[in-house]
């Protein structure tokens, strides 16, 4: 009797042994991939955006490739597309200044994004206000950002055509600048800048442009100005305005209108959008 009821209770200790050990395997895997997981949240978050932005390539390389691709793979849709979600989501129909502040608002807090941005905005913004322009010519539309900036600040029947070769982009700018309701004042043109601009006059009846946004692929700023010189798209008075001219960089175009005796030009310093990478606008007057 008494060696039976050692028996089990051997055996109990035996099945309290063996039952304990799966449940505590698999606890310390719950433990282990919870804490995996928000270590690699907190990276994603937190700290490599905090570790990148001080870095203009690294900032680059993380936003505009690595969580770009990932964020496009996980949600089956595209940043552009993301943005356009959040526009009419957050902003409100007709408000130009809604739009902008939902686009800093959703690149800021959940995704970058290669607008112009909050900060240079500003210089933007206040440049477009100076010249109270009636034609302006922005090169490189993306999502239609800086389009509603200027757009919004235009006086009436003022008129801006923008250039944008990638027509994924061009859909999701035409709905943003809508949505703004600044339609009437934009002319979103499909193509590369090197086939549209010695078109402009005889397809859009324009003479001069009073200001030039460049905000393209760097490497096309040069010659896409000496094209317009040529073409005779520019007036004594005219006005480049030329966005990333040190991250990622334009040293070629600098080099031109900083030391050309046919432009005034001046650098405003600033930040690569939503970062605090050294960036700025180069403003250049043309002098004939
Ligand atoms: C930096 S993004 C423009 C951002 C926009 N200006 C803003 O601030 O909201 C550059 C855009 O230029 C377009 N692009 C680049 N080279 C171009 C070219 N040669 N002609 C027309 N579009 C071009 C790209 O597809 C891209 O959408």
């Amino acid at each position: 009797m008494q060696k039976s009821l050692q028996q089990t209770a051997r055996g109990g200790e035996k099945r309290t042994g063996s039952g304990a050990c799966p449940h505590m395997m698999w606890l310390t895997l719950l433990y282990g991939c919870t804490g995996g997981a928000a270590l690699l949240y907190a990276l994603y978050r937190w700290v490599i955006p905090a570790a990148v932005q001080y870095h203009g390539g690294l900032a680059l390389i993380w936003h505009d490739v690595i969580v770009e691709r990932m964020l496009d793979t996980l949600t089956q849709s595209t940043r552009p597309q993301r943005l356009l979600g959040a526009v009419q989501k957050n902003a409100t129909r007709g408000d130009p200044c809604s739009v902008v502040k939902a686009i800093d608002h959703f690149c800021r807090h959940k995704e970058w994004a290669m607008n112009v941005g909050d900060e240079k905005g500003c210089i933007l913004d206040s440049v477009v206000s100076e010249i109270n322009p009636a034609t302006v010519l922005e090169l490189g539309t993306y999502c239609g950002y800086s389009t509603v900036r200027i757009a919004s600040r235009l006086p009436p029947h003022a008129k801006l055509i923008t250039l944008e070769f990638n027509p994924d982009f061009a859909v999701i700018a035409r709905q943003v600048i809508a949505w703004a309701g600044v339609e009437e004042k934009v002319q979103l043109v499909e193509g590369a800048s090197g086939d549209w601009i010695p078109k402009m006059k005889e397809q859009f009846g324009i003479k001069t442009f009073d200001l030039v946004f460049l905000d393209h692929w760097k490497d096309r700023y040069l010659p896409d100005t000496k094209l317009m010189e040529e073409c005779g798209l520019l007036r004594k008075g005219s006005v480049l305005l030329a966005d990333n001219v040190i991250c990622p960089g334009t040293p070629e175009y600098l080099e031109y209108v900083r030391n050309s005796p046919r432009y005034e030009s001046r650098y405003f310093k600033s930040h690569l959008e939503y970062t605090k990478v050294e960036d700025g606008l180069e403003k250049s007057v043309f002098l004939g």
